[in-house]
């Protein structure tokens, strides 16, 4: 139930903020089990004066970030990160994943390239054999977004866009569309990945392939630190 896996996922991100050493340059990312981490890089800055710079993958993080005192800057005004951790939708065994289900994967690409390391924290429900069955995550921007839509589902993609409460389709942080695609199971996401960025007008997707260097799982019997 929820209360078993959001224990999991704190867990994960206890384990990850030991990855977080003063003077660091860190790259926070975004979503619930994300949301433990800080709140745990948090305590260690009140609790044993950890001072790092961090750099944020989305807004709310930033929110959460400052309110605990951490230092938040532009990405652009740091040369490079030494470690992003960030949470995960999917992941399989090679460390090829899917993002964006917090629809903040464009910002979170971006991070994530530009980081020495990069970390994901998951609870075991996230890994997987294939990806797919999460519905994959693309960025696309509002003008001509509809025939970039109709492009995708004719190539089979079943595109749906994603709505707010109000029905109405939700906003990124760059104000584009999040359009979700119903794929069931990726065998060649290397081939998928290519096949979408050459879409114009998307402007990235949430497929994170020979990005990530570590996994960290929320797991009954303790988290389980994976790296390749
Ligand atoms: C945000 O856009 C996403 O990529 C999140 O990192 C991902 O959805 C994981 O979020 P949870 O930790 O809330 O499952």
């Amino acid at each position: 139930d929820k209360s078993e896996q959001d224990a999991l996922k704190k867990a994960a991100g206890v384990e990850a903020a030991k990855l977080i050493e003063n003077d660091m340059i860190a790259g926070l990312g975004t979503g619930s089990t994300v949301k433990f981490f800080v709140d745990e890089l948090g305590r260690r800055v009140k609790e044993e004066g950890l001072h790092f710079t961090g750099v944020t993958t989305s807004s709310r993080t930033k929110v959460q970030a400052e309110s605990y005192g951490i230092k938040i800057v532009d990405i652009d005004d740091v040369p490079q990160i030494d470690v992003t951790v960030d949470g995960a939708d999917e992941v399989d065994q090679n460390f090829n994943g899917i993002k964006g289900g917090g629809a903040a994967l464009l910002w979170e690409k971006i991070v994530a390239i530009n980081s020495k390391k990069i970390v994901w924290i998951v609870d075991e429900s996230k890994v997987v054999d294939t990806i797919g069955r999460f519905p994959l995550p693309v960025e696309v921007i509002p003008f001509g977004a509809q025939h970039v839509i109709d492009r995708l589902k004719n190539r089979g993609y079943a595109p749906t866009v994603r709505m707010n409460a109000e029905r109405t389709p939700i906003r990124t942080d760059e104000n584009n569309f999040i359009v979700d695609l119903h794929l069931n199971r990726i065998d060649h996401p290397q081939d998928l990945a290519e096949d979408l960025i050459n879409t114009v007008g998307l402007v990235e997707h949430g497929l994170f392939l020979n990005m990530v260097n570590t996994v960290i799982v929320g797991d009954p019997r303790g988290p389980r630190v994976l790296t390749n």
